[in-house]
């Protein structure tokens, strides 16, 4: 049986100040609901107040991202060792990381064995863009993605992947996928990869979620298909009623 599992990426929203705010309206209701792994990622500067507010609440903590190496002259980076001091989680391969910082599933692996290293949880993002999407490249483009983000990763460390398909033309733009068509991807293109990868078992229990447009309105239709295991939530998650139902809604 896999674990729902709901994240909240921030991205570059919230002060240290405004953590604290979004914490405290989110962490009385959020601690108390079971059966699902939930975690919030806020930005670099507030994980470490948001470390002190989330201990022994039964909410999971991420970074949005790191650097594959563990220390060294990397200007403006942050090591693996420095995000496991405060994090159990950290996004990796974001679309945004792809499309704004030069992310490629090359430095996404590198990452994800770094993660391995370190001993953090990753959430390994992947997902076609709107002209990927048209030109009907979708399956191609996600199983490459997964092929090759995902290799030589040990495995004991397999089972504990987290992936997310976030299709880039569904992310803050409103218009989410259908739960059909992520379903279709996820069961239809995701999980047969990784069972080529990994073996049917572990295919069977690495928990594939859903990003793009998720609210409070549609989650549960996405909870619903047999291969969606929970979300990697943006706009939504910075709304604290919103979250919470969307969390609620992933409960078994
Ligand atoms: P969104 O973002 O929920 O605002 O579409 C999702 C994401 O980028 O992870």
């Amino acid at each position: 049986m896999r674990i729902p599992f709901v994240a909240g990426n921030w991205k570059m929203n919230k002060t240290i100040a405004e953590t604290r705010d979004l914490l405290s309206a989110l962490l009385p209701t959020l601690s108390g609901i079971d059966g699902v792994e939930r975690v919030v990622c806020p930005p670099y500067p507030a994980l470490m107040t948001a470390s002190e507010l989330v201990a022994g609440r039964g909410v999971g903590l991420g970074a949005q991202d790191m650097h594959w190496e563990e220390k060294g002259a990397f200007t403006g980076e942050v090591a693996p060792g420095m995000v496991g001091e405060l994090c159990g989680y950290v996004i990796l391969g974001h679309s945004e990381r792809r499309a704004y910082f030069g992310e490629t599933d090359e430095t996404v692996n590198k990452k994800l064995l770094a993660a391995q290293k370190a001993g953090l949880t990753p959430i390994v993002c992947i997902g076609e863009t709107l002209a990927q999407y048209e030109a009907g490249e979708t399956a191609k483009v996600v199983s490459s993605q997964t092929r090759l983000g995902l290799q030589g990763v040990s495995a004991e460390f397999a089972p504990t992947i987290v992936v997310a398909y976030e299709p880039v033309w569904a992310i803050g733009t409103g218009k989410a996928s259908s739960a059909e068509n992520a379903q279709g991807v996820h069961g239809g293109v995701i999980r047969p990869v990784l069972k080529e990868l990994f073996g049917a078992e572990t295919a069977q229990s690495i928990r594939i979620l859903y990003g793009g447009s998720v609210t409070a309105a549609n989650a549960a239709e996405f909870f619903s298909q047999p291969d969606i295991d929970g979300a990697l939530v943006g706009g939504a998650s910075l709304k604290p009623e919103d979250f919470i139902s969307i969390v609620r809604a992933a409960q078994k």
